[in-house]
């Protein structure tokens, strides 16, 4: 099997829709490249998680930024997940109950204002980094950018999978698809960080393609551009 190298520092990131399978490709690249794979979904899941429990309104952004400063302590947030207090929570962030309220407080300036460093300190290593303002605000300068996204009957079709394979069988596609629609005008519409492709990052469209054409592409991209190395096909890397 062929090995890898590649460029100290490197930085991917990929931001799309939800259900447009970025994490599942920026899993499986973090895998193949050995770099570690951050999903900046997490920390709005997590400020939502933190406004649910403290019963803080997803509206009333002072209290959402003070609730965010007071954990940032006992906060950690790395490429297995988030941890808080030393407990990993990513299974109670990824409750569809805290999605909702994540799309509301990832809508408020203060709240990224309060997330931005963090999340370019711990990119500085190097790493794939996936979301919707990856490209455009989080690491504007990143050495790779990729917009992926698919249909949106495909994205929900793809939902609508997932949550059957966790054992939810209530949910149709079709009331997937008219949550999907409509989080998708609030994401791409909202004055703050929309969800927008960056000009310079490479859009791919994964309606019709497997996980592994995707990432045969995004393969085949970084090597192009010589951020990453074949290393049967070179001897030392300069
Ligand atoms: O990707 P996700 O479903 O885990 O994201 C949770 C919410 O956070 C979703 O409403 C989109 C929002 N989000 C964002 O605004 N910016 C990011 N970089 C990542 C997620």
């Amino acid at each position: 099997m062929k090995s890898i190298q590649t460029i100290p520092g490197l930085r991917i990131a990929i931001d799309g829709p939800s259900g447009s399978g970025k994490g599942t490709i920026a899993k499986t690249l973090g895998e193949f490249l050995q770099l570690p794979v951050l999903d900046t979904g997490l920390l709005y899941r997590f400020v939502a998680w933190r406004a649910i429990n403290s019963a803080t309104a997803p509206e009333d952004e002072e209290a959402l930024v003070a609730l965010l400063q007071s954990s940032q302590k006992k906060l950690v947030w790395n490429c297995e997940g988030i941890f808080f207090g030393g407990n990993k929570c990513n299974a109670e962030l990824r409750s569809e109950a805290v999605a909702a309220v994540a799309s509301s407080v990832a809508s408020l300036q203060g709240v990224r204002r309060a997330l931005l460093s963090l999340q370019q300190t711990v990119a500085k290593a190097g790493c794939i980094m996936d979301g919707r303002d990856v490209g455009t605000v989080v690491l504007p300068d990143a050495e790779a950018k990729f917009f992926l996204t698919a249909s949106q009957r495909e994205r929900a079709r793809r939902r609508w999978m997932q949550l059957r394979e966790k054992g939810d069988d209530n949910s149709s596609i079709e009331a997937i698809l008219n949550e999907m629609k409509t989080r998708d005008a609030r994401d791409a519409s909202r004055d703050i960080a929309p969800l927008l492709k960056s000009d310079d990052a490479i859009f791919i469209d994964s309606t019709t393609m497997r996980p592994d054409e995707v990432i045969d592409r995004i393969l085949a991209i970084l090597e192009r551009r010589k951020l990453i190395i074949l290393n049967n096909q070179v001897e030392t890397y300069p």
